[in-house]
């Protein structure tokens, strides 16, 4: 789950990919590199453990003069985190330079024939023998060789390589995400879009096993040995959307965004969101699955569907939906729910459910990512870059789109519409000033906490297991959600004086929800009330409107707000939560 981003052009190459990098981190922060062909004509390498903003220092301060240059931010998934280890890997001779995003399935037998012809490695990784695959073929020709290196690898994998005399970045894609970019003075080859969105927006996309050559001059795409056209595509999106402007995070710019974000993901094709409906109407059995975030956002699905649209659908762990299969048939329509349109486990998903013939809709986020090629229907979320490893404004644009296609089925669409488009100053009042200065007080409170534990039911529980998730990830702090109604047949034993309980209210399941927190303050419970009413129970409370089906958009905000504080508080780097990384590239 790396980022990759290769420069060929007019320009600087170093500067560029510094930069690039930068926009890149989010997707694995624990090694960088870079490799230039340098002008004088050889390759010159720079990599090293650890964080870019604590290594780029380094890699600046070196002079590199070069057009042509490839970079790496690493989320090891093979070898440890060392210097050896950080991309680029080079062959024997150090003429050659790669980097790799994904795992080479093979890389043991690969190496072990490599090491019998002589070949000496440095690092432990997988992607190194993609290096040394090259220099062995090299008989071919540069480009040839890398066409016969690559298809020996098993895998997923987006690789660029350089070579010290070539003035070109040869590249390939196989279930790793590669786009390019075209501006005047130069092409970038890249796992995603906002890392060159500064210098252009046009941008192409490219297929399963595109093979690349970006030279200054042009770019030829093979596919299956046959030169192809890939279309150059104009995106709307700009680079202010990808910076962090006046906020500190990007969580913060991104929480701070959802008012916006909730309308634009509410701006689909109507004819395509018809054309769903009917496939839903027609289909035996409907599934939704994601991971994380995206999971609790079907989870809200499902719970929707029941409630608007009277209609049955699973949701179900991506990780886990191979356990499934079998109720899988021609009639059946899944739907992958995922920001990045990357997560292996849900690409692995939407490959076995078409292997059994269903059909599936992508929701995602990202233009062009792999997603955006599986699926038989795609509704994007239009909610701009997500930077921030976490998801929060992507979390509500998916419930909003649950939401929506619910209405949508029980034939209440332009309702849907307008209910949801009636929240825009709600949603704007939760990331107010006001809210956060309320919500820090509340993260004074929990910030030495060992457990938070949150309740709801119905809806609410979805919210519930949204909130853990956020306050687990980027505050450390173990958190964890339950049903309501199952706090007496368990985990009520863990409360003790002053363990912390969030409760989420709904004026529907009030008395019973209040009920549940009752259970909770009568063994010494700290109660914190998400609701639009006080109440005595209350030790905290955290005053959010009352919005019936739509609270699952409402509820979550304040949760993020006080994720946020709690991970500031604690000294810690809400955009970089330690171990995880923005798009989960294995399985
Ligand atoms: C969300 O805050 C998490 N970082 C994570 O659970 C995420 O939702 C999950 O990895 C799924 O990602 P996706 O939506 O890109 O598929
Ligand atoms: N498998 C490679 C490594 O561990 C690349 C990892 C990635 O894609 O982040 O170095």
């Amino acid at each position: 789950m790396c980022g990759i981003i290769g420069y060929v052009g007019n320009r600087k190459a170093s500067t560029i990919l510094l930069k690039g990098l930068k926009n890149l981190e989010y997707r694995g922060y624990d090694s960088a590199g870079i490799a230039i062909k340098h002008t004088a004509g050889h390759t010159q390498v720079k990599k090293s453990a650890g964080k870019l903003e604590e290594i780029g220092q380094s890699f600046n301060s070196e002079s590199i003069e070069g057009n042509i240059g490839i970079a790496h931010t690493r989320w090891a998934t093979h070898g440890a985190v060392t210097d050896e280890n950080a991309h680029p890997h080079t062959d024997c001779e150090g003429k050659i330079a790669i980097v790799h995003n994904g795992i080479i399935d093979n890389y043991k037998e690969l190496k072990g024939r490599l090491i019998s012809k002589g070949h000496s490695f440095t690092s432990d990784t997988d992607s190194e023998v993609i290096a040394h695959l090259i220099e062995e073929n090299l008989g071919y020709g540069f480009e040839d060789a890398c066409m016969k290196a690559f298809s020996s690898l098993e895998g997923s994998y987006a690789i660029l390589a350089l070579k010290e005399d070539e003035d070109k970045i040869v590249g390939v894609r196989k279930d790793s995400p590669l786009v390019l970019g075209v501006a005047e003075h130069g092409i970038f080859l890249a796992s995603d879009i906002p890392s060159f969105l500064e210098w252009t927006n046009k941008v192409m996309y490219l297929s399963n096993y595109d093979f690349i050559i970006a030279e200054k001059g042009g770019i030829k795409v093979y596919n299956e040995g046959k030169e192809v056209l890939r279309q150059i595509d104009t995106i709307g999106w700009n680079i202010e959307e990808a910076k962090k402007g006046e906020f500190k995070h990007f969580m913060m710019k991104e929480m701070s965004e959802q008012a916006e974000t909730v309308m634009r993901a509410l701006l689909q094709d109507e004819n395509i969101v018809r054309d769903i409906v009917d496939e839903i109407n027609n289909a035996l059995g409907v599934f939704f699955v994601g991971c994380g975030s995206s999971y609790h956002a079907c989870l809200a699905g499902s719970y929707l569907f029941s409630r608007i649209a009277k209609v049955h659908v699973n949701s179900v762990l991506a990780s886990e939906f191979e356990n499934y299969e079998h109720f899988l048939t021609d009639r059946t329509l899944a739907f992958a729910v995922s920001q990045s349109g990357e997560t292996a486990d849900v690409l692995f998903a939407v490959r076995g459910a078409k292997s059994k013939g269903s059909k599936v809709v992508g929701i995602t986020n990202v233009l062009g990512s792999s997603l955006t090629m599986e699926g038989h229907a795609l509704i994007m979320m239009n909610s701009g870059p997500e930077i921030c490893v976490l998801s929060t404004k992507t979390y509500t644009s998916q419930v909003v789109l649950m939401t929506m296609l619910a209405y949508a089925v029980a034939g209440k669409y332009e309702e849907g519409l307008k209910k949801i488009g009636s929240l825009y100053l709600d949603i704007y009042n939760l990331t107010s000033r006001t809210m956060r200065d309320s919500l820090a007080k509340l993260a004074e409170i929990l910030r030495d906490k060992w457990d938070i534990y949150l309740i709801g039911r119905g809806l609410q529980y979805t919210t519930a297991l949204e909130a853990a998730l956020k306050i687990k990830e980027v505050s450390y702090i173990h958190a964890e959600a339950f049903a309501g109604g199952e706090l007496k047949h368990g985990p009520l034993a863990l409360i003790e004086d002053g363990t912390p309980c969030i409760v989420f209210v709904s004026a529907e399941n009030k008395s019973k929800i209040l009920s549940n927190a009752e259970e909770v303050k009568s063994r010494g419970g700290y109660i914190i009330g998400v609701s639009s009413e006080q109440d005595d129970l209350f030790d905290f409370w955290i005053k959010v409107p009352e919005a019936e089906e739509l609270n699952p958009i409402i509820q979550i905000i304040p949760m993020q707000v006080l994720a946020y504080e709690l991970a500031v508080l604690r000294g810690l780097d809400p955009d970089k939560p330690r171990n995880l990384a923005k798009s989960v590239t294995v399985i």
